[in-house]
């Protein structure tokens, strides 16, 4: 049983600039085209290929992890039986209808392996997390993990992390004293929206502030340590010293797998 990809139907294609559509696309020396999608597809059906048996799996948030997911819905149906927790109501979703059973996260206190993507990687395998706004859930799950293992396309790959916006999970009460301590360290952003203009709000009922930083990160470690000083402020999407595996979809329709 395979299932639609409904996570592409909430992207929001009116706020993406030309060039950001058209660097979807890498075309190849030899006239072959390969999406993003298709090197998420690749990196992400690879991972589910490694899950065995009886395993307790985490599952992330994403169109990375959606096609992960929808792999291993596959092979549950040829027989694998596995468990499952997860970072969103999204994933849950999927793969309580595709027949994984769901365990309770209440009861657990140790996950064998949680795949997850992410918005940006580095060498260090820092990462930026949440743009799908489901960062705390995630990083509970990775930090309960015998294992992470991430699986991303190429393009998140980056030498220094901070072109992409860092979202942090805040509190809705006190939002505005929450918001001008972030400012007042010189992180600057804005609240994230829905596409009918209402904030966005998280599984766990918080909103999104995203920092848009004005420069490439040299000590990402710093900027975590000063923002979650912040009361009102639960959680940042860096995410450091999780990533176990790393498994790159690459637009020849290669996969690597770095341990
Ligand atoms: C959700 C996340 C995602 O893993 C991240 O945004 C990458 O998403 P995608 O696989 O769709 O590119 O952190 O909160």
């Amino acid at each position: 049983m395979v299932f639609l990809p409904l996570y592409h139907c909430i992207v929001d294609e009116k706020k993406k600039s030309i060039k950001d559509i058209a660097a979807k696309f890498l075309m190849l020396q030899n006239g072959d085209i390969m999406n993003e999608d298709e090197m998420k597809k690749k990196a992400g059906e690879s991972a589910a290929e490694w899950i065995e048996e009886g395993m307790l799996v985490g599952l992330g948030t994403g169109s990375t992890v959606f096609h992960f997911i929808n792999r291993l819905i596959q092979r549950t149906a040829e027989g694998l039986h596995i468990q499952f927790v997860s970072s969103s109501i999204q994933s849950q979703e999927q793969a309580k209808a595709g027949g994984i059973p769901l365990a309770d996260i209440n009861a657990i206190t140790s996950i064998d392996i949680t795949v997850d993507g992410a918005d940006e990687i580095d060498a260090k395998r820092r990462m930026i997390k949440g743009g799908g706004g489901a960062l705390l859930r995630e990083k509970i799950l990775a930090n309960t993990s015998r294992e992470m293992w991430v699986i991303v396309d190429e393009s998140k790959v980056v030498e220094k992390l901070g072109k992409h916006p860092l979202p942090v999970e805040i509190l809705p009460f006190g939002r505005g004293a929450t918001i001008d301590k972030i400012r007042k360290l010189g992180f600057l952003g804005h609240l994230r929206t829905r596409d009918d203009d209402r904030l966005f709000e998280t599984d766990n009922g918080n909103l999104i502030y995203d920092i848009q930083f004005e420069s490439l990160r040299d000590d990402p470690e710093s900027d975590h340590e000063r923002l979650i000083r912040i009361p009102g402020l639960l959680e940042t999407g860096f995410f450091f010293n999780l990533a176990s595996r790393l498994l790159i979809g690459r637009a020849d329709g290669t996969v690597d797998q770095l341990s």
